[in-house]
């Protein structure tokens, strides 16, 4: 392996406000995470986290019709975000399964091409040392990430499938509650739900994803037994987010309770905003859809891709999570992230200090 020894939380981790086990195994300051944002492209995203303590990840670039020229298209967005950064940070993969069980051969592209930048870029290797997956089981995957040098996480949405993963042995899990933005989980539990189940099943470390926004939410997520949070929205209502188009920031900034809905997206549900072209597709059938079931994948993603690039928010699919109801304002990344850890320490603190304290044994 050429990157430096997982595990080295470097010099400044003792100083940081909330320090564990995840923050620790992965070597970043705060247990925050900007997670995967795909089709998008994300490289400054997440090298403006990784930068500011947290753990930003490079996004999947979709799934084209020729793999190779996504892979590298991949490849440039990792390459990018390691010219943007010295710390580390995180690839997230989604492992695409066809209805016969088998992994589509973007997910297996995607992953070999990883692992191969590794070996070959020891520049590289240093600092993408964490590799995400999401939708399907990573089965053999799980093996080879690990023989990789790797730390792997994977994102679920139930505890059974948390459970799987643990056995299977991956190294952390990403505990996804249906409010989440994006592909949310078909189990439809949510966070709240889903967190405490999750950390009491499985012994490895645990991030929440879904519905998290600020300070309050990552003190929630550790109180509910996890080590840290995974954010999507949050980070794309950021100024660090300039290679996404305004319109589509400031429609999640204007989203409001009730904004938000989720359609069947391309490996399950999928949550965005409210607009004609969800709509359209929650009426499929009426609607003059593509009936082929590829060329429909290829119409959700291009509709999610034209959003994020040309701003049309109307007739294009928005992701987004719930929470982007309860966003208004654009965050700075760098001051965000450890005023986000802050703000969880003070708010734990306090909480402390106005605890009874426990009855004195034999009392
Ligand atoms: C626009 C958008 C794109 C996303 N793309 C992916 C993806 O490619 N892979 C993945 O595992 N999760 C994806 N997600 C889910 C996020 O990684 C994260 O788990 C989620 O945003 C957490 O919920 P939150 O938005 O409430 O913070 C996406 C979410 C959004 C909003």
């Amino acid at each position: 392996m050429n990157s430096e020894p997982l595990g080295s939380a470097g010099p400044v981790a003792d100083a940081a406000p909330i320090s564990n086990r995840w923050t620790r195994l992965v070597g970043v300051r705060h247990p925050i995470v900007q997670e995967g944002l795909g089709p998008f492209r994300t490289p400054r995203l997440a090298a403006a986290v990784s930068n500011a303590g947290g753990l930003g990840t490079v996004s999947m670039p979709g799934m084209p019709e020729d793999i190779e020229s996504g892979a590298r298209t991949f490849r440039e967005h990792i390459e990018e975000c390691a010219g943007l950064t010295d710390r580390p940070f995180a690839v997230n993969i989604p492992v695409g399964v066809d209805a016969a069980g088998r992994v589509l051969p973007f997910t297996d592209v995607y992953i070999r091409m990883v692992l191969e930048l590794r070996r070959s870029d020891s520049e590289i290797a240093r600092r993408l040392t964490v590799m995400t997956t999401s939708a399907g089981f990573p089965g053999d995957y799980v093996a080879m990430i690990k023989d990789g040098g790797m730390v792997h996480q994977h994102k679920v949405g139930a505890t059974r499938q948390a459970v799987k993963a643990a056995e299977a042995g991956v190294d952390v899990v990403l505990a996804a509650g249906f409010e989440m933005g994006g592909h949310a989980p078909a189990a439809k539990v949510h966070t709240y739900v889903l967190v405490p189940s999750v950390t009491e099943a499985v012994d490895v470390p645990v991030l929440l994803t879904g519905g998290a926004r600020d300070g309050r939410g990552l003190a929630a997520a550790l109180a509910m037994g996890a080590d840290g949070v995974a954010m999507g929205t949050r980070f794309i209502t950021s100024r660090d987010n300039s290679d996404w188009h305004p319109a589509y920031v400031q429609a999640l900034l204007d989203a409001t309770e009730g904004d938000d809905v989720a359609f069947d997206g391309v490996y399950g549900p999928c949550r965005g905003l409210r607009n004609a072209a969800s709509e359209q597709l929650l009426a499929h059938g009426a609607s003059g859809l593509p009936e082929d079931p590829v060329e429909m994948v290829r119409w959700k993603i291009e509709s999610m891709q034209r959003a994020q690039t040309t701003g049309d928010t109307t007739d294009s699919l928005v992701m987004t999570g719930q929470v982007a109801s309860a966003i208004t304002d654009l965050i700075d990344v760098a001051e965000f992230v450890p005023g986000m850890a802050r703000e969880a320490a003070e708010i734990l603190r306090r909480l402390a200090s106005s605890v009874a304290a426990p009855e004195p044994v034999g009392a």
